[in-house]
């Protein structure tokens, strides 16, 4: 496989020998120019992790080598334009690029596999230049780059894939059928419309601010499901049955929503600050373990299956729900539904949700969670560096 097995045949020949000390290294092989970079082109599989110094500078191209069995890296780097690597196809760590100032497109063209891929603060990068599509990667964090397209990642499992604020990115359309951990979508363009209309299940799933939503393969949601701060009027989700937690918070022209299929919620059920939704209906749900909790300007709530809820039904609303609450009043008491109390008022100044008004509360501050984890983790790179 690698040069360096090939090697103890060999005569060690000093610039043999060299050779090999290119092929393989236990700490991480830092390119300090360009000569570095081709000088890897007689390595076909590269054992460890390469970095970039942070004084390489221009179009930095790595020919030759297929395999990077640890990472690729390029971090708090003001000087590489461009970056790419002709022959590579597998990174078997993490590539990661963060904070390159001026890194504005890559080059990698038989890339298929890495382990993870983190890019982030790219302020300049354009262009992905994956020609022959990524298909493998157990995680994706895509944030704070100028992508207007994520064309060439063609993934179908993962554990985690985040995209968040790339303020050119309009349309993430990703055909990932499974999704193990978390996928976010958050604060991209405005316009921005995620289509996931391949994804079966995923363990957590969170989009804020997107133009529209194509979930219409999504069966399950173990943990939780929350749509944020988004702008389309329509929402649906066809073939969902169960989720963990269901949330709709500030959408403020959400007018419909479509869960014809959704029996189970396993924690709490949840509306606040979406203006123009007065109507809500799940036909099918019979079971929520923790609380329903809907605020806002509801006209009804129609839940004719409802067998089961064990937290707090919270129904508030601007309009006059006097029969809608007749109605959730009656599955009060022994034996009935509503097993953890209920508190439904109509015609309310500012109705509220159990924690108070969603426009006051932290839902919308996952934007400054994330720049700041973002931040936090750049801070440590930078540290490490410094060492
Ligand atoms: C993907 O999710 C669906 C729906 O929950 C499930 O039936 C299927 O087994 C999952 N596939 C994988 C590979 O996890
Ligand atoms: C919804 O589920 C049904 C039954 O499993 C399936 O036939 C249909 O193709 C699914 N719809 C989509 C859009 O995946
Ligand atoms: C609401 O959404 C459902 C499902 O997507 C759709 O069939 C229906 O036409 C929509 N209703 C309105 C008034 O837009
Ligand atoms: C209800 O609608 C009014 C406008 O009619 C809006 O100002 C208010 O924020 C809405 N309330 C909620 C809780 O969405
Ligand atoms: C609310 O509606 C009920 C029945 O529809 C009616 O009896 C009641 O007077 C209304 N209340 C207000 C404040 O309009
Ligand atoms: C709420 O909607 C249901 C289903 O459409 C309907 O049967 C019920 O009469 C409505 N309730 C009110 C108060 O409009």
């Amino acid at each position: 496989m690698s040069l360096r097995f090939i090697l103890p045949v060999l005569a060690a020949s000093a610039a043999v020998f060299a050779q090999d000390e290119k092929c393989s290294n236990s700490a991480t092989t830092t390119i300090e120019n360009n000569a570095d970079a081709t000088g890897l082109s007689s390595c076909k599989t590269y054992t460890g992790s390469i970095a970039m110094a942070t004084g390489v500078s221009g179009d930095v191209q790595i020919s030759g080598l297929k395999e990077i069995t640890g990472d690729l890296v390029v971090e708090e780097n003001n000087g590489i334009g461009s970056l790419g690597a002709s022959d590579l196809q597998k990174i078997g760590g993490e590539f990661r690029l963060t904070a390159d100032t001026q890194l504005g497109s890559l080059s990698f063209p038989k890339l298929t596999d890495v382990d993870s891929l983190k890019w982030v603060s790219l302020a300049s990068l354009g262009s992905i230049g994956f020609t022959s599509e990524l298909t493998h990667a157990k995680s994706i964090t895509i944030s704070n780059t100028q992508l207007n397209t994520l064309e060439g990642i063609n993934i179908e499992t993962v554990d985690t894939l985040i995209i968040a604020q790339n303020p050119y990115l309009k349309e993430i359309a990703i055909k990932v059928t499974n999704v193990s951990t978390e996928l976010t979508v958050q604060d991209n363009n405005a316009e921005t419309s995620a289509q996931f209309g391949n994804l079966l299940s995923a363990k957590k799933l969170q989009l804020t601010a997107v133009s529209m939503v194509d979930l219409s393969s999504l069966v399950e949601v173990e943990g939780g499901l929350g749509f944020t701060n988004s702008l389309f009027e329509n929402l649906a989700c066809p073939n969902l049955t169960t989720v963990g937690s269901l949330s709709f918070t500030e959408n403020k022209k959400l007018n419909n929503v479509s869960f014809p299929l959704l029996e189970k919620v396993g924690e709490d059920l949840a509306a606040g600050g979406n203006s123009e939704l007065k109507e809500l209906d799940f036909p099918e749900l019979t079971d929520v373990e923790a609380a329903v909790d809907l605020a806002g300007n509801f006209t009804n709530v129609t839940l004719p299956k409802l067998n089961k809820v064990n937290g707090k039904f919270n129904l508030q609303s601007s309009e006059n729900i006097t029969d809608v609450c007749d109605y959730y009043d009656g599955l009060t008491g022994d034996g009935k539904p509503l097993r953890g109390g209920i508190t439904c008022a109509g015609s309310q100044d500012d109705p509220q949700n159990l924690n108070g008004n969603p426009s006051n509360s932290d839902e919308g501050s996952g934007a400054i969670k994330l720049g700041m984890s973002a931040f936090l983790g750049l801070t440590g790179l930078a540290m490490f560096t410094l060492l």
